[in-house]
């Protein structure tokens, strides 16, 4: 009798210890993941922005968001799309619903079938998500060399640094350094992991014009672009960080709240 329970006892410390181990070791794999991931990219530091959306107060600046939509839609949404975001989501960024009307009539898509069983094209609708500029994955890939332009409604949280790797790889493109093996049809990027990414340097000084009188200098392009990548990425970011800000300020309240009532409770009995 004693034996067995010994030997329960030991199979439960066992197990015990089995777990801590576990625990230990997916504890490592968390907490050593994005580090793995950033020394299999390129080492180089990210060039660091001070990004007004970042931090428990983070707002999105609106104008910025609209030049970068700019950008997006006259240099990038020629190889990219950004498929999570419908046209009516820009109303967030200050767009007038008749701005956003006329935006998406420049889009054509396959719908149907109609009554007869046929698809027909028609142009897009406030209520749907932007067209690609692709057909399929296969299309995309033989008019650039072989490589998949990325969706970009995501790519802000899809890659380690975030807005700054972003606006990093969009300055980062420089010339091929003496003794590179470089691939044909591959541009040197400083942050692109292997540092041979297929995608030409999308931006430069003045490749657009600001309705509101910006100069489009290459960094600022660079920067509003990105601003405008990273609230397709999570457009309620917004609601979030207030309703973040709102419910700490509450805890806070509530706290003070009880302290009082527990010292008053207890008054009479120190
Ligand atoms: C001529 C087509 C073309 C244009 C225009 C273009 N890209 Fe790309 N982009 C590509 C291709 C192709 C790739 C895939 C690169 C690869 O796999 O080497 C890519 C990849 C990317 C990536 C993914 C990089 C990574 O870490 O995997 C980002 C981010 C990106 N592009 C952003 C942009 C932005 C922002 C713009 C507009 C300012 C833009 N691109 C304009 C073709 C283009």
């Amino acid at each position: 009798m004693a034996k067995q329970e010994m030997k329960k006892i030991s199979q439960r410390v066992m197990s015990n210890s089995i777990c801590s181990k576990i625990v230990v070791l997916v504890l490592l794999a968390i907490f050593s993941f994005p580090q793995s991931l950033i020394s299999a990219g390129s080492n180089v530091e990210l060039i660091e922005q001070n990004w007004p959306f970042h931090g428990v107060f983070g707002r999105f600046d609106k104008a910025s968001l609209q030049r970068g939509f700019k950008v997006y839609r006259e240099v990038c949404a020629g190889c990219h799309g950004i498929r999570h975001i419908a046209y009516r989501d820009l109303e967030d960024i200050g767009f007038t619903k008749d701005e956003i009307k006329s935006i998406a009539a420049e889009y054509e898509l396959l719908d149907g079938p109609n009554d007869e069983g046929e698809m027909f094209t028609r142009f897009a609708k406030l209520s749907d998500k932007f067209v690609g500029p692709y057909e399929n994955v296969n299309a995309a890939r033989v008019a650039n060399n072989g490589a998949y332009p990325p969706d970009l409604s995501l790519i802000t949280k899809a890659r380690v640094g975030g807005a700054d790797y972003l606006y990093s790889l969009l300055n980062g493109y420089k010339e091929y350094p003496e003794n590179f093996e470089a691939s044909e049809g591959m541009y040197f990027n400083e942050y692109y992991p292997g540092n041979q990414i297929a995608m030409p340097a999308p931006i430069e000084d003045d490749i657009v014009e600001y309705d509101d009188g910006t100069e489009a200098s290459q960094s600022q392009i660079a920067r509003d672009v990105t601003s405008f990548l990273a609230w397709t990425a999570e457009p309620e970011l917004e609601t979030r960080k207030s309703l973040g800000v709102k419910t700490i300020f509450f805890l806070i309240l509530i706290s003070i709240m009880l302290l009082g009532v527990k010292r008053k409770i207890w008054k009479d009995l120190d």
